[in-house]
């Protein structure tokens, strides 16, 4: 890939395997660093020895292979023993939800408590993972607080911004690096890491790299939102929210993506990280209700798209509804509060028989729903065979490439209820279909 500046190799470890973790490895692996992924899931680390990804993400499988092979990636279960051989520690590690909203950082503590463990010399820790603002102090703290010598250290903030599914791509084409940094070494040797990556390079402090993340997440957050209120009103004055996103989008301050209205957003950043920023806001003192509010319409999004269902079918008890798309976006096997989840759920509830499809998440959503009445199929011809509704909820390539006259001879009764906003209504209107669009 990009490879045409001279790199100075450093020695990095990047603790976690997961998302953020697996591809930052394999990347700056391909870049040309020395880079050991540590992960203290063993069976993960095993597999990835083996060459067995533990999740799907386009181009990474190839890219973990080549690096393998070429001695430039190892993995290791070994957290104390990566960390002595490494000059520069990435934290990929997760911060999950925890029940009041705050950001669980327990493995942000355990990689600064094990750096403090193995510091023989200068090393720089960097967070990757989305953290709450000030967490970099309480790193640093944490390492004074346990290191048995005085040998140097910084620490500092490199938020990611890649998107799952795109990640490889978003890794090597970034809009911008941001670093958040207190010393002009760390900078310099974060600015080596990167040295062939053509993006801007913003230079801050730490706490304002770690906001610009939340920030960062929150504002498209809220443009989601704010287009799906805007659907909201369009479905009651009888207008087409896509011609208004596009025309809205034209006008360069606004810009034309996160725009698609649709049943909201989901996976693990989005959901988690507005949680986390609204809690943090709070805990400084400010009471972030617009996020909340975000919340709230993201929240509303997928009980008003069964209704719209429920209007058209009139009784849901006893249907026959087809469920094609189930990860959260497409190109990823992604279940993590993917909004297929919640409809799933009211559909159940109301009473509706489900044929569920998805091109790559079969497995995770089998283990989310394996204690309700659900019929995993093998392809969407199957699951709308007799069907009184096709449901499309994720935007996969498969379901646009469709022949929906096929479909509709399988169906009971030919409705489309387009989550996503993705078919051309007028289409399928002349095919003899029935259609629900969000907002259109
Ligand atoms: C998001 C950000 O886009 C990344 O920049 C960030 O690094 C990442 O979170 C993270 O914090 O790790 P990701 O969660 O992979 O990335 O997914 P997105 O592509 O941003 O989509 C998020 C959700 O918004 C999806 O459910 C998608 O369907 C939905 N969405 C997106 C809409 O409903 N409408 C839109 O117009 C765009």
């Amino acid at each position: 890939m990009i490879q045409k500046k001279s790199v100075k190799v450093h020695r990095l470890c990047v603790v976690g395997a997961g998302h953020v973790g697996l591809v930052a490895a394999a990347c700056f692996a391909e870049l040309g660093h020395k880079v050991i992924c540590v992960d203290n899931n063993r069976k993960r680390i095993n597999s990835l020895r083996k060459e067995i990804m533990p999740f799907y993400e386009p181009e990474m499988e190839a890219l973990v292979k080549k690096n393998l092979k070429r001695g430039t990636l190892i993995f290791s279960a070994s957290l104390d023993g990566a960390i002595k051989e490494s000059d520069v520690i990435f934290a990929a590690v997760g911060t999950p939800p925890l029940d009041d909203g705050s950001a669980d950082l327990t493995s942000v503590e355990n990689v600064a408590r094990a750096v403090a463990r193995n510091l023989d010399g200068y090393k720089l820790v960097v967070s990757k993972s989305t953290v709450p603002v000030q967490t970099g102090q309480r790193a640093k703290e944490t390492i004074h607080r346990y290191r048995k010598n005085n040998a140097e250290f910084d620490v500092a903030s490199n938020p990611e911004f890649l998107r799952e599914g795109k990640a490889i791509y978003d890794f090597f084409y970034p809009d911008r690096i941001v670093i958040g940094v207190e010393t002009k070494r760390a900078e310099t040797i974060l600015k080596e890491i990167y040295t062939t990556i053509d993006a801007p390079v913003v230079v801050t402090d730490i706490n304002t790299a770690e906001l610009i993340k939340h920030a960062s997440n929150s504002f498209l957050a809220t443009k989601i939102s704010f287009i799906n209120a805007v659907s909201r009103v369009c479905d009651l004055a009888g207008a087409d929210v896509g011609k208004v996103a596009l025309a809205m989008g034209l006008d360069k301050r606004i810009g034309k993506e996160f725009l698609n209205a649709g049943t909201g957003y989901g996976g693990f950043c989005f959901p988690k990280d507005l949680e986390a920023f609204i809690y943090i806001s709070k805990k400084l003192g400010y009471d972030f209700r617009l996020l909340k509010e975000v919340q709230n319409i993201n929240d509303g999004q997928r009980r008003y798209f069964v209704e719209k269902i429920k209007e058209h079918l009139w009784i849901l008890k006893g249907k026959k509804i087809a469920v094609l798309g189930l990860s959260f976006k497409p190109d990823t096997d992604d279940m993590r509060f993917a909004p297929s989840i919640t409809i799933i759920d009211i559909l159940l509830k109301g009473g509706a028989k489900l044929s569920l499809y998805d091109p790559q998440a079969k497995g995770e959503a089998e283990e989310i729903f394996k204690e309700k009445r659900v019929k995993f199929v093998k392809n969407p011809y199957e699951a709308v065979k007799r069907a009184d509704c096709v449901c499309f909820l994720t935007e996969w390539q498969e379901f646009k490439d469709l022949n929906f006259k096929r479909i509709k001879r399988a169906m009971a009764y030919p409705l489309v209820a387009d989550g996503r906003n993705m078919f051309d209504k007028e289409e399928l209107h002349g095919l003899g279909f029935e259609y629900i669009g969000m907002g259109r």
